[in-house]
């Protein structure tokens, strides 16, 4: 099967899947990750503890197929969650033995993407890389931290080393909570994670989610009838919800663009060169769909945020679209502002979103080149982040928001020292290209699926050059107009 991006059919799952075939995949599946496997689908994760626990035990002592079992009796769109889940474990013999193109795949459920899932619970998800990502010692120095607080622990539990068993028992008993509408408690087990040093970017991850502000919950059951593609690749995803798919397109008459543009830096980091390319394209390209743009240069970090809040104050609030372009070096979480401070995304968007700019859309570009990496994660968390959430606060200023970046970690720098950086020079591109014809959203998907196919296929690390949608909070879609046609 090689469907073109455009022509991936929503129903890819359900022409492919049945109830033989699962059977067949089953086969070629080892024990952990049948457990995984079962851990991703779960439905009711309060309630899921003794049914997989049941089945798991029924693996053990015979040639059973679990899974089927289990898709048997909670047969809900089973098909989607199954393929989901094995493009998250990445098991490409199974995959391969479908015929379905892996990248195919990738394009459908984009897995790489860490708080994205398109059937599956993105928390699940979460709780799965973590279980992936402890070693064996590491597994029982955390189930021992979990057992002290609870001092009944299951005994059936008690040789077991699966954690996604332990995570669905601490799920029953309430120790930690996910569920689909979004209202998660990871508090206790967030806390223990602390203490593990490799976990930062999962315990980063894990804590947005326990932080309501910041909760970007994309589980939930999808239309399978939707015939676009951005619906099956987005679907009730970070930003859209089925009504929303059915919303008119706002057309966008009167926008504000505010560029900062770090290019010098106060001592260790290095100038980055070829952001004043990015800087004019971006200026350039949003000119020319009639907004207003503003460029600020080599800002403290105190200026920055400044800069930030007094957006409605410096301009008014009468536009109905605002894009926040950011480039800089970054860290994990956040930018570098030119006295070498770090900025979070928490902090940014804080900024951001105010009383004032709650009716405007508001999208924040970054680009943040590989920064050195500078203190400890626990420092970014703190310095800037959200840990008190105050709960006097209005949460409608923090709706019609979304964060659109290049992720960082792990690679060297994506900018050119003459061109510019690549993520900039795409969403240029595109919009240039697209940006009269498509939806805003529409064409973050064409620069999505553009970095990928420009770089092959995503395996391992390398996927991190992917552009990553955080905190996508918008209500509908928009679409730009361009003003200057003569422009392009
Ligand atoms: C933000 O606005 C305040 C009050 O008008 C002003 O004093 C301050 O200088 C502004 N900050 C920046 C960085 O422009
Ligand atoms: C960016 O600007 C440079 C120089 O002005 C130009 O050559 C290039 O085509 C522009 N790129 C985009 C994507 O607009
Ligand atoms: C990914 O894309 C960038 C930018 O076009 C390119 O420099 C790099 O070589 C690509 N990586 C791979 C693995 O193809």
């Amino acid at each position: 099967m090689s469907l073109s991006m455009d022509a991936i059919a929503n129903n890819t799952a359900k022409t492919v899947m049945n109830i033989n075939i699962l059977r067949q995949i089953e086969k070629d599946l080892d024990i952990d990750e049948k457990i995984s496997i079962l851990f991703l689908i779960v439905e009711d994760y309060a309630n899921a503890f003794r049914d997989i626990f049941n089945l798991f035990q029924k693996a053990k002592t015979e040639n059973s197929y679990i899974i089927v079992d289990y898709v048997k009796k909670y047969p809900e769109n089973w098909e989607d969650k199954i393929l989901e889940a094995l493009c998250i474990l990445n098991n490409r013999e199974v995959t391969r033995k479908l015929r379905i193109s892996f990248n195919d795949l990738d394009l459908q459920y984009v897995p790489k993407i860490r708080l994205y899932s398109k059937n599956i619970n993105v928390v699940a998800k979460c709780l799965y890389r973590l279980c992936e990502s402890l070693n064996e010692n590491e597994q029982k120095l955390l189930l021992n931290y979990v057992k002290s607080d609870n001092s009944n622990y299951e005994s059936l539990l008690d040789d077991i080393d699966y954690l996604e068993l332990h995570m669905l028992y601490w799920m029953q008993i309430k120790y930690i909570t996910i569920s689909k509408d979004g209202t998660h408690n990871l508090k206790k087990l967030l806390k223990h994670l602390e203490k593990f040093e490799d976990l930062k970017i999962i315990s980063i991850d894990l804590e947005k989610f326990e932080n309501r502000l910041h909760v970007v919950d994309t589980c939930g059951n999808f239309e399978t009838n939707d015939k676009n593609y951005l619906h099956s690749i987005f679907p009730k995803g970070p930003f859209l919800t089925e009504q929303n798919h059915k919303k008119k397109i706002q057309p966008i008459n009167n926008g504000l663009c505010i560029i900062i543009n770090q290019m010098y830096f106060e001592k260790e980091y290095e100038t980055r060169f070829g952001t004043s390319v990015d800087c004019n394209n971006l200026s350039e390209t949003f000119q020319a769909f009639g907004f207003k743009v503003k460029i600020f240069e080599n800002l403290k970090r105190k200026e920055m945020l400044e800069k930030i809040k007094n957006i409605s104050k410096d301009h008014g609030n009468k536009y109905d679209c605002l894009f926040l372009c950011i480039l800089s070096h970054g860290y994990r979480g956040g930018v570098i502002s030119s006295d070498e401070k770090e900025v979070s995304l928490e902090a940014i968007e804080r900024a951001v979103c105010c009383m004032e700019l709650k009716d405007v859309i508001k999208i924040v570009i970054i680009q943040a080149c590989q920064g050195k990496i500078r203190g400890s994660i626990n420092n970014c968390l703190t310095t800037d982040g959200l840990s008190d959430a105050s709960v006097s606060e209005d949460v409608r200023q923090f709706t019609k928001f979304l964060i659109f970046m290049s992720t960082i970690q792990g690679f060297v720098s994506i900018r050119h020292k003459e061109q510019g950086s690549w993520f900039i020079q795409e969403v240029c591109k595109i919009l240039r290209t697209y940006g009269n014809q498509l939806s805003f959203f529409e064409c973050i998907t064409k620069i999505i699926t553009s970095m990928q196919e420009k770089n092959g296929t995503i395996e391992g690390t390398q996927v991190v050059q992917l552009p990553e949608i955080r905190n996508g909070r918008l209500d509908s879609d928009f679409q730009l107009r361009s003003v200057i046609t003569s422009a392009f």
